[in-house]
């Protein structure tokens, strides 16, 4: 398994260009189902977790071609309605084909995501919305089937703000008979782009963005062609790492409008923020002050850009708080940090950190997604070399890390092992 290895204590400096957004490619690779006509779309990342999407929509019967950053998908073939454990377990947004195949087909059996790292991270929530649409929802070894003549419109309640279950729910909505309104709706410009997509198909949904969505139902959607939006988790940890080595960095492609909440915590760090239209300029500094954070759904702070900063409190002078409020595990990224030499303790949803002057370099373990950015965050300010084991998950969600760090002059390069 590969690891990446770092040398810290370079000053990052330069252009980085923000590659397209994963998790605003993954509902709409997974929207190109809920048409016959061919999809094409631009700026999609090369990742591990598109990937994974696509090898499931060809199992499913799509034709997908996939050239540089362009994905193009047919789903006139759909044959199969369901996604198998293989598949799902590799990665949990699976469950975003859940919609489209029922509003397509009238049945999807699809294997439950499981837990992971971070949490339980149930879809209670998803099954609910479906429902109230009129789908019959069975449990049995491990899938989830649905089965609904066509789904009708309906009033959704969400319990807890879901972002990939308000996408389902959308995509479902869009093909149902009838209105339906989602209420308590994610706001992340990810589930705004969605929309957008499904809008261009012919869809009629008005409000995304907003707590309350309206979808009106039409009979088909139509072929569609669209550019993925910035990745705005990738430019926020760039951004940090050019905090963190107080180094001048300017992000290209980049959508400063996605990224209010944690501009907003880098200039009470004392760090210079400068937006211009498609670019932002960060510019550190060696004296970073502490901050209090607390995750929040969209506009909030982003819980996936919890842990990055968490690696900046480290060093930051004086104390700093993270209350963590989306996910119940998300901290276990603390104890490969302190390995490094953080001061940091848990209590519940709360980590305190005690900034120090520097932290040391040694041998990690990455345990999901943006905990493995952390520990690279962490290594270019180590003192010494960090090596970061099990990067398979940093490969799941940040387009040639290694490669966009070093042009900006850091010591990193992957080791096969
Ligand atoms: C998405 C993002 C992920 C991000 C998260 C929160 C994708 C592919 N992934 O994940 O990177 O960290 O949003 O911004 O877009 N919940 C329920 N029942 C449900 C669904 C969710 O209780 O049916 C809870 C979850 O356990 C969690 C909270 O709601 O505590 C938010 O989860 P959700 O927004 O659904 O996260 P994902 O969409 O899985």
């Amino acid at each position: 398994m590969d690891k990446i290895v770092v040398e810290g204590g370079r000053r990052l400096e330069g252009l980085v260009s923000i590659s397209g957004a994963k998790n605003a490619a993954l509902p709409i690779l997974a929207a190109a189902l809920l048409t016959d006509g061919t999809c094409r779309f631009t700026n999609v990342p090369d990742l591990r977790d598109i990937h994974s999407i696509v090898q499931l929509l060809q199992s499913l019967g799509a034709r997908v071609e996939q050239q540089d950053d362009t994905v193009v998908v047919n789903a006139a073939g759909l044959a199969s309605s369901e996604a198998p454990y293989d598949l799902v377990r590799k990665m949990r947004a699976s469950i975003l084909v859940l919609g489209p195949l029922l509003a397509r087909l009238q049945h999807a059996r699809v294997s439950l995501p499981g837990g992971c790292a971070i949490g339980a991270r149930p879809i209670n929530l998803h099954l609910k919305g479906l429902a109230l649409m009129g789908a019959e929802i069975d449990i049995q070894h491990g899938y989830v089937e649905a089965r609904a003549k066509r789904l009708k419109g309906a009033e959704i309640y969400f319990d807890t703000v879901s972002v990939t279950g308000t996408e389902n729910l959308l995509m479902a909505a869009s093909l149902a008979e009838g209105e339906t309104v989602l209420r308590n709706a994610a706001r992340e410009p990810e589930v705004v782009a969605l929309a957008e997509v499904l809008n261009l198909m012919g869809a009629r949904i008005e409000g995304a963005g907003t707590a309350v969505i309206k979808v009106r139902g039409v009979d088909h959607l139509n072929a569609v062609e669209a550019r993925i939006i910035p990745d705005r988790i990738e430019a926020g940890t760039f951004m940090v790492a050019a905090a963190l080595t107080a180094g001048d960095v300017t992000l290209e492609d980049c959508e400063g409008e996605h990224l209010g909440a944690v501009c907003d915590k880098l200039v009470q760090a004392g760090v210079h923020v400068e937006q211009t239209p498609g670019r932002i300029r960060v510019q550190g500094t060696r004296s970073i002050e502490s901050l209090d954070v607390r995750t929040q759904t969209y506009p909030g702070f982003p819980t996936d850009m919890q842990a990055q900063f968490m690696v900046l409190m480290s060093i930051a002078r004086g104390q700093s708080i993270i209350t963590e409020t989306i996910f119940e595990n998300r901290f276990i990224h603390v104890s490969e940090l302190k390995r490094l030499g953080a001061d940091i303790v848990v209590s519940g949803e709360t980590a305190v950190i005690r900034g120090r002057p520097s932290l040391s370099g040694a041998p990690v373990m990455a345990s999901d997604l943006r905990a493995s950015a952390s520990l690279v965050l962490a290594g270019l300010v180590a003192e010494g070399v960090t090596e970061v084991n099990r990067v398979y998950h940093l490969d799941r969600g940040y387009e040639h890390i290694e490669a966009k760090l070093q042009r900006l002059g850091a010591s990193i390069w992957r080791e096969r092992v």
